[in-house]
């Protein structure tokens, strides 16, 4: 605690809340107060080369924001499916109240040395990436503007969604790329319909955060294959961005820091996108 308590009285909904950055969010907003909807799929989907958050690391979540003093549900459910956001918004709403905040923060990265089925890893990239933001926000946002006390959404996508630096024709990097811009695509398009009911969207574009979608053997193995991958270091002296730096990006974006700030693309990068 301790914390000024900037977040009191709003409700935060996070996607891929189990672990990684959205467990990172998800503390964080609950340090400032604000009470959590954590959603995470806690399932394998078969083209990802690396476990997916599990149900004990979304308890992990839960109790990290209890340590903080913070209030949260947990809900197991898949952004690909609109019926377990649905069932997930509805908890909120009965617990907490229509979410002011919403980051749409679970994803996949199917990279991996050799790629079995290139077609499917590019689907279920772009359904979990792209749809499945989609699908949070057009659950989220009709209700904010119905309850007409504005919100703030936040999509995180990726210094993937401003370039296409590292690309090796691999259904996963493609799938990738393409849904981390696409979810750019949803922010612009959603922006200008949100403003007037003082609803803003924008999108965070982190670099390379050593979380397990990344620290694993079959992403070192894609890194191997693609000698284009040794350019793709960040501008400043730093390999990687701990969670807590997107965190405070997201922060920045929900608080009243950016009361203003709508329908940007933040790169938290360490100067890779302008590199
Ligand atoms: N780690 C990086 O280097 C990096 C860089 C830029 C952007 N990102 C993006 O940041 C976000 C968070 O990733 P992370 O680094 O914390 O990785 P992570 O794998 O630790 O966390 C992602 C979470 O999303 C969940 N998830 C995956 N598919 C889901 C689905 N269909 N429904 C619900 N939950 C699902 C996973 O179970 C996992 O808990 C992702 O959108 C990722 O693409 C990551």
């Amino acid at each position: 605690m301790g914390q000024e308590q900037s977040l009191a009285g709003k409700v935060a909904f996070i996607t891929g809340a189990a672990r990684g950055q959205g467990r990172s969010h998800a503390v964080e907003l609950a340090r400032r107060g604000a009470r959590i909807l954590a959603l995470d799929i806690c399932e394998q989907i078969e083209t990802v080369p690396y476990g997916l958050g599990t149900s004990a690391d979304l308890e992990q979540t839960v109790a990290e924001v209890r340590e903080v003093g913070g209030e949260i549900i947990a809900v197991q459910g898949d952004v690909r499916e609109p019926a377990d956001i649905a069932a997930a918004v509805e908890r909120c709403r009965e617990a907490f109240g229509v979410p002011d905040i919403v980051v749409a923060n679970a994803g996949i990265n199917s990279q991996r040395g050799e790629e079995p089925d290139p077609h499917s890893a590019f689907v279920d990239t772009i359904m979990v990436n792209l749809v499945g933001v989609w699908n949070t926000v057009h659950a989220i946002a009709p209700l904010l503007i119905e309850r007409g006390e504005g919100g703030s959404i936040v999509l995180i996508s990726s210094t993937q969604g401003l370039n296409g630096r590292g690309g090796d024709g691999s259904g996963a990097a493609t799938g990738y790329t393409a849904s981390k811009h696409g979810v750019v695509g949803i922010m612009r398009s959603l922006m200008g319909w949100l403003a007037p009911h003082s609803i803003r969207i924008n999108t965070i574009h982190p670099a390379g955060v050593p979380t397990a979608m990344v620290a694993h053997e079959e992403m070192m193995n894609w890194f191997a294959n693609n000698p284009e991958g040794g350019n793709m270091g960040n501008a400043l002296p730093v390999p990687m961005l701990d969670p807590i730096d997107i965190s405070r990006a997201v922060l920045y974006l929900v608080e009243d820091s950016g009361r203003h700030v709508t329908g940007v693309t933040l790169p938290v990068d360490a100067g890779f996108t302008a590199k």
